[in-house]
């Protein structure tokens, strides 16, 4: 008897000291919120349903961005028609949470729908329907959608408007201005993004994107801020330093910046060594962007290893983010929260 009862009562204290070390854990979003830093992931609609997902998620997070259900393919089954329906559920989670919502994307060559892609349109044409998408979407969310990546990764590896782009064969190298036009047409108040991949470091590229920036600012195009995607990987991260030069750049152009789609990937298998290389990697980028006077959001492209775009699209390749696959926070978990309390 003595036995069953020294057992309760160690359940018991267990389950007390845990109760309190859960109330006790500084999340990223507590920590990061004094430095008005947004603290982001993407998600689909669908997990949003599951309760280990979303409690987590609204522990850690206040920020969330649709990983596809905002594409123009995702949204849109047949010219004019669209299936708001991932979409939505998304906006009303964040809504019903108090999360901010950033709009992915609005003008992208990749994910469109196939009766665009495959359709013979016109000039013209192509312009209204990319206007009537833009107007349609974020008119839709107006008040909801706080940022939108207005613009997807529209410039070539040296720097220059990629010409294999469906907007740019069908339209030419004005879609870019007009597409943020609109966006501010339909919702004056959402700050506007043009997106970038592989554009945080030095070189021809992240140059292209300044002075991308620069002109549609000097056109008096409304544009807010600069997204530095930051897919990264092992061994071929960007240097800290330079992302803080560009920063500075950005903000040098009236801009802010944010990081929207971090994710590290690691060759598997892996090693502790390297969740500790890759827990590095995330402490040094959220330190440039603490440091930044004008990084205002912090994003991972998904929120646990279980939900990573990462193994599939780069095959032998994954762990790359915060989190692992049964919702256990990595070393990159650790080492943010402790770059969060530096101060
Ligand atoms: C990815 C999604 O994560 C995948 O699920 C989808 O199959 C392809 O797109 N840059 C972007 C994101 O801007 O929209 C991409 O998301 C990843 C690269």
């Amino acid at each position: 008897m003595p036995i069953v009862i020294g057992g309760i009562i160690v359940i018991i204290v267990i389950l007390v000291t845990s109760w309190i070390n859960s109330r006790n854990r500084q999340s990223l979003r507590s920590l990061a919120e004094p430095y008005e830093l947004a603290i982001g992931s993407a998600v689909t609609g669908w997990q949003l349903s599951d309760q280990n997902y979303s409690s987590l998620l609204l522990e850690e997070f206040n920020l969330i961005t649709p990983e596809n259900a905002m594409k123009f393919g995702p949204l849109s089954p047949a010219p004019g028609q669209y299936d708001f329906t991932e979409a939505d559920a998304i906006v009303a989670f964040a809504d019903k949470n108090n999360l901010v919502v950033r709009g992915h994307t609005l003008v992208w060559t990749n994910q469109l729908p196939q009766w665009l892609s495959d359709g013979a349109y016109t000039q013209s044409e192509t312009r209204e329907i990319l206007r009537n998408h833009i107007l349609t979407v974020v008119g839709r969310y107006r008040g909801k959608v706080q940022y939108w990546d207005v613009v997807n990764e529209a410039l070539a590896n040296d720097g220059s408007i990629a010409s294999n782009n469906f907007w740019m064969e069908h339209i030419g190298p004005d879609y870019i201005a007009l597409a943020f036009e609109w966006a501010h047409e339909a919702d004056p108040d959402a700050l506007l993004f043009y997106n970038e991949s592989y554009a945080e470091g030095k070189g021809e590229k992240a140059d292209g994107v300044i002075s991308l920036a620069q002109s549609l600012i000097a056109r008096g195009v409304p544009i807010h801020g600069i997204g530095m995607e930051m897919h990264t990987g092992l061994g071929w991260s960007p240097n800290p330093q330079e992302v803080a030069h560009n920063m500075q750049r950005i903000s040098t152009l009236g801009l802010d910046v944010q990081i929207t789609e971090m994710d590290v990937r690691i060759e598997q298998p892996v090693t502790l060594d390297e969740l500790n290389q890759q827990a590095r990697v995330y402490a040094e980028i959220l330190r440039v962007c603490l440091k930044a006077t004008n990084c205002s959001a912090f994003s991972v492209w998904g929120l646990t290893d279980a939900n990573s775009w990462i193994p599939s699209v780069y095959p032998g390749t994954g762990s790359a983010l915060i989190f692992d696959e049964i919702m256990q926070p990595k070393p990159a978990y650790e080492a943010m929260i402790k770059v969060l309390q530096e101060r």
